[in-house]
Formats: structure tokens, sequence, C-alpha cells
């Protein structure tokens, strides 16, 4: 039975302004822990929908990139204060959409705020550099300027904290911003723009566009007049959108799949170890880019590491992320379900040994959700497909190495280059790790998931296209250079040619 609040249809938010989608389509937002629970029906936009969002966005930057930063900053701060207020609500909204338990959605929540203060403090820097010329009489300096109407394309995993990330950078530096969030989860996203909305922002400056990648998130990385895109999903769909923008030659900042693992060395802490592979490896269900969906650890404490680690799994609470007492929430949705049980599957036929789970949840509190059950495969070998490609679930691939070496090797050898875990006591094989894994994001006795928000977020490979969000990094992809000369000399002076 859907629950009261099931009819609610929500709407776009373009230009100040609630408003219907144009042909009136909607999408059904449905609890992940419980599908007979229907949070609310959400704009499935067209390109219409895009346009006006677009349109409002670029009438609005005209007096938004004038807005001193510093004033755009105040907003900002004062919308992460309405955020700490209604955190707790927030968090609650989140786990009834995403699923995850209540801890983590107070941290996503959490990450929102924490990035909204520190892009608010950014509205007082932005630094740019100033420099001697190389001819007398004759200042340089360069400034960041903004680039106009960003188009943002976001996860259903961290449904506040990812827009967050791409919102907040975008709107400090003097752009404007049309967001597309996930079908599954777009509630987060409205309850963070309408904290901005309350915070003040004039109209235009955040315009949301409910929809699909086909249908709004197309439209929007196609659009003409938004220069541009940031997105964070699949590989799959990254390379569609890299399509997209190119002949354009928009800019776009992909931020896609990981395969990360955690290095388990033979004088590790392993209650240490065995903590942080629970936690990277089944936090969020395993539905992180950041997941630990492998372990590699040394063979001399290879079964004593899996004794305990199976062990502590295979007790690990699964349901209701509302429930305080769990501790894995169900998966997104039916279909990210069916991409576990396929990976179980294949991980079964390629000769990995199942040592704890493999199934889908299905009776008592599990009945009306899209659980699995935590799920171990031990003894993989590197180049299985378990051990190569990113599920997204619940999923963990234990690989046994002989050492350092061979572990940074394994480690390397994936598609993705986004996060990596090494548990050492020993000084020189944590710094050799920290040199040697080639990936955005690198960890010393903890596991793979932990970012904070002052430092550059990404990865290496195919996890993204050279960018990095977060921190001053994001600043970077939001802004452009503009160097600027002044010759107070009054008179013609020519660098290179006349400096020599
Ligand atoms: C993700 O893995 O999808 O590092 C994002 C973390 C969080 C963000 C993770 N701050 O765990």
């Amino acid at each position: 039975m859907a629950t009261a609040s099931a009819s609610h249809a929500f709407k776009n938010f373009i230009n100040g302004q609630w408003v219907a989608p144009k042909h009136g389509r909607t999408l059904e937002n449905r609890n992940p822990a419980n599908t007979e629970d229907v949070i609310g029906l959400f704009p499935l936009s067209g390109q219409e929908d895009v346009d006006a969002a677009v349109s409002a966005a670029k009438t609005a930057y005209r007096s938004w990139r004038l807005t001193p930063a510093p004033k755009r900053a105040e907003i900002l701060f004062r919308a992460a204060e309405l955020l700490v207020k209604r955190k707790e609500e927030f968090s609650r909204d989140m786990t009834r959409e995403m699923g995850k338990v209540l801890a983590e959605t107070r941290g996503d929540v959490q990450e929102a705020i924490d990035m909204t203060y520190y892009m608010a403090g950014e509205g007082r820097r932005l630094f740019g550099q100033t420099t001697p010329s190389e001819l007398p009489n004759k200042f340089a300096m360069s400034l960041r300027q903004p680039i106009g109407v960003c188009g943002l394309i976001t996860p259903w995993n961290f449904p506040m904290a990812i827009p967050s990330w791409k919102t907040m950078p975008a709107l400090v530096c003097g752009n404007t911003v049309v967001i597309k969030p996930a079908e599954d989860t777009p509630l987060s996203t409205y309850n963070l723009v309408e904290v901005l909305c309350e915070a003040g922002l004039p109209p235009g400056v955040v315009n949301l566009v409910g929809g699909d990648g086909p249908g709004a998130g197309a439209a929007l990385s196609k659009h003409a007049e938004v220069p541009v895109i940031s997105f964070t999903g699949s590989t799959s769909t990254g390379r569609v959108i890299a399509e997209t923008c190119a002949p354009s030659l928009k800019h776009y900042s992909l931020e896609m799949g990981g395969k990360n693992i955690i290095l388990v060395m033979d004088d590790a802490n392993l209650d240490l170890a065995v903590d942080g592979a629970i936690w990277g490896g089944f936090g969020t269900t395993g539905q992180r880019c950041t997941a630990a969906s492998r372990i590699g650890v040394h063979k001399s404490v290879y079964n004593e590491f899996v004794n305990r680690f199976v062990a502590r799994t295979s007790k690990l609470r699964v349901g209701d992320g509302l429930d305080p007492a769990m501790e894995m929430g169900p998966c997104i949705n039916e279909q990210q379900l069916q991409t576990v049980m396929s990976y179980v599957e294949i991980g079964v036929k390629e000769g990995a040994k199942l040592l704890t789970g493999g199934h889908r949840l299905t009776s008592g509190p599990h009945a009306k959700g899209w659980f699995h059950e935590p799920t171990i495969f031990g003894d993989c070998s590197p180049k299985m497909r378990v051990a190569q490609e990113e599920i997204f679930g619940p999923v963990v691939s234990l690989i046994p190495i002989d050492g350092l070496e061979q572990g940074i090797e394994v480690a390397n050898g994936v598609p993705y280059g986004l996060s990596a875990s090494i548990y050492t006591r020993n000084v020189n094989r944590a710094f050799a790790a920290m040199q040697d894994l080639y990936t955005g994001i690198v960890y010393v006795n903890a596991p793979t998931i932990g970012a904070e928000t002052h430092l550059p977020f990404g990865g290496t490979k195919q996890t993204g296209n050279g960018h990095r969000e977060a921190a001053v990094a994001a600043i970077d992809f939001f802004t452009e250079w503009k160097s600027v000369y002044i010759d107070y000399s009054d008179k013609l002076q020519r660098a290179q040619i006349d400096n020599n």
C-alpha cells in the first residue's frame, strides 16, 4: 500500500518557480527497502523543460557573474546553516529513497554541509596570480572567470553530497546551473535546491529538471547554450556524454567507475584491516564508486584474514536503513539487484570460491525490498571478471598475493583508478604504495572510502577524464583563466621581441 505522500507530484524548479513538466509525464520514486512505499512522482522532463531551465540560467548568469563573489558566498553560507538545521529530516528522506542506513545518509548530508561551507569560504579567495612582467612598466596577473550555464548530471548513491560537489563550486565562481538528478533519488537533490532557494539565491541561478538520462540528461549535455557538463555515474554513460560534448568542444568532467582494492600486508593490524574491509566492501551496500570490491591479501595471513572477514560479514544485519539496528541496506533498484545476482553467477562459473552470501533476500523483513546478502568470493585470480569489473553491489573478491610488488601489480591491473588502500605497519611499504598505486586516491591503514571535501576527488584511467572534484580542483573546472597584461609605459612594448 502506498503512503500518504504517494500522490505528491513534485515539479521542476525553473527561474525560481516550481513548474510542472511540459508534457506532464512523471517517474515514481520508490523506497528500495519497501517497494510499496512510493515517495512521490517526479517529473520526467523533456527537451522543452530543459530549454526553459537553460534559458532561465542564461538570463540569470548576466547578473550573477557580476555579483561579488563574497556576496555569492554569503548565500551559500546561509544554505549551509539551513542544511545543518534540517540534517536529520533530509537524512531520513534520503534513507527512504536511497536505502543506505541512517548513519550513512547523515554522512551524505554532512558532506553537503562541508562542501557548502568550504565553497562559501572560497568566495573570499578565488585566488589568481600576480607576477612581474618581463618588460618594464608592465603589470601581469591572472584572474578566474566563470564560464556560463553548467549542466550537472548526478548519481543516486550520494544524492545530496555529489550534487553539492558540483553546485557549490559552480555557483561561488559565478556560473549558473541546471541540475538533472538521478531518477532513483531525486528527493534529496530537491531538498538541496529548496535550501538554496530559501537561502536567497536569485531566480534562475539554480534550476532543477527531473528526468532520465536519454531524455533530460541528453537534452542538457547536447544543449548549445550549456558550455560545461559535470557528470558522475557509470563509465558507459560517461562515454556517451563525452561523445555528445565532443562536437561542440564544450568542457566536461566525468567521474565514473572504480574497482578499488585494499591490500592487506603480512604486517598489517588484521583486526583493523577486517574493520576496513567490512566498511569499504559493504558500506552503502557496495554502491560507491570508491567501494572496496577487491581485497588483495598476503598469502601468509590469508587464511586468518578470510576467517575473520567471513565471520563478520555473515553476521551483518541487512534491512531497512531507517532501523538503527541495521548495518547494510538494499540495492537501489531491481536492475541493480539483477546485476549483482548475475555477477554472483559469473563468479561461480569462473571458479571463484563463494565463501558467504550469494543470494537475494526475499523473506520476512526483506520481502518487499531489493535486498542481497553481503557476498565474498575467495581465491580469485586477478583477471576474473568479478575481480576486474565494477559490480556496484555487496560483492567482494579476495585475491591472494605474495608481496607488495605483486599487490601493486594487481591493484593497477584494472581499467579503473579511483581509490586504493594498503594496510601495513611498515613505513617503507606505505610510501612505496603511495608512490606506485596509480589511482586518484590512496589510503594507508584506512579503507578505500572516506574522502574529505577539501582534497581533490577523482581517478585515473577509465575512472575519469583528467578532472577532479572538490577542493580547489573544482574551482579549476568551473572557471577559466584569464591572463591580463597592463602596460603603463606609454609605448609599444613587444614581449619576446623587445626582451632580448
Ligand atoms: C563515492 O564513492 O561514490 O569518500 C563517493 C567517500 C565519500 C564520497 C564517496 N566522501 O566515502
